[in-house]
C-alpha cells in the first residue's frame, strides 16, 4: 500500500481527514475511533485527524445517535459535527480517507495537482480482511450495519496508525 509518506514530529503533526458521503455515520465513526487509538498510545502530539462529508445535508449535525450507541459501548465518544469537504482539504491533509469508491471518485474530481490525487485512499487498503475495498454505508439499516462499520473501521484504523507509527521521529 503506497501513500504519501513522512516524518511525522512534534512540530509537523501528520493530518488525516476521513470523508464519506453524510459525515454523520462512517467517517466520524473513524475519526473518533483513530483519536481514540491515538490517544491511548500517548500519540496526540502526532497527529491531527479530521472528517468530512462529500455531501452537504448533515452540515453542523452530530454524529449519527446509532453511530454515537456503537462506538459508546467501545468506549469511544465521536465528538465531530458534519462539515461538507473541500478542495482545499486536499492541500492541508496529509491524508485523506474515503470510506468507498464513490467518496474517492467525488474527492478525485477536487484534485488540482498530481500529488493531491496520491493523498486520497480507501480506509479499507488499511484492513488486513479488505472484502471489496468499501465500508458499507449503514445509514438507511439496522444496528447490525452500524456494528459491522464500527468492526471494519477499528481494525482499519488500527493497521493504519501501527503503520504510520514508523514514521514517527
Ligand atoms: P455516512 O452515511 O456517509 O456514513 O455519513 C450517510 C449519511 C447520510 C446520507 C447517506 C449516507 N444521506 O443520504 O443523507
Amino acid at each position: 500500500m503506497t501513500f504519501p509518506r513522512r516524518a511525522i514530529t512534534k512540530e509537523q503533526p501528520y493530518r488525516i481527514n476521513f470523508v464519506c458521503l453524510g459525515n454523520i455515520c462512517r467517517s466520524p465513526t473513524a475519526e473518533g475511533v483513530f483519536q481514540h487509538l491515538v490517544t491511548e498510545d500517548e500519540l496526540d502530539e502526532y497527529f491531527e485527524i479530521d472528517s468530512a462529508g462529500t455531501g452537504s445535508w448533515h452540515v453542523g449535525n452530530p454524529a449519527n445517535s446509532k453511530s454515537q450507541e456503537v462506538a459508546n459501548q467501545h468506549g469511544v465518544k465521536l465528538f465531530s459535527r458534519a462539515r461538507q469537504a473541500v478542495p482545499s482539504d486536499l492541500e492541508y491533509f496529509d491524508l485523506v480517507v474515503a470510506m468507498d469508491h464513490s467518496n474517492a471518485a467525488d474527492l478525485q474530481t477536487m484534485v488540482v495537482k498530481p500529488e493531491q490525487d496520491d493523498k486520497i485512499v480507501l480506509l479499507r487498503d488499511f484492513d488486513p480482511d479488505p472484502d471489496d475495498g468499501a465500508v458499507p454505508d449503514p445509514y438507511y439499516g439496522g444496528m447490525d450495519g452500524f456494528k459491522k462499520v464500527f468492526d471494519i473501521v477499528y481494525r482499519s484504523c488500527r493497521a493504519l496508525l501501527d503503520d504510520l507509527k514508523k514514521d514517527i521521529k
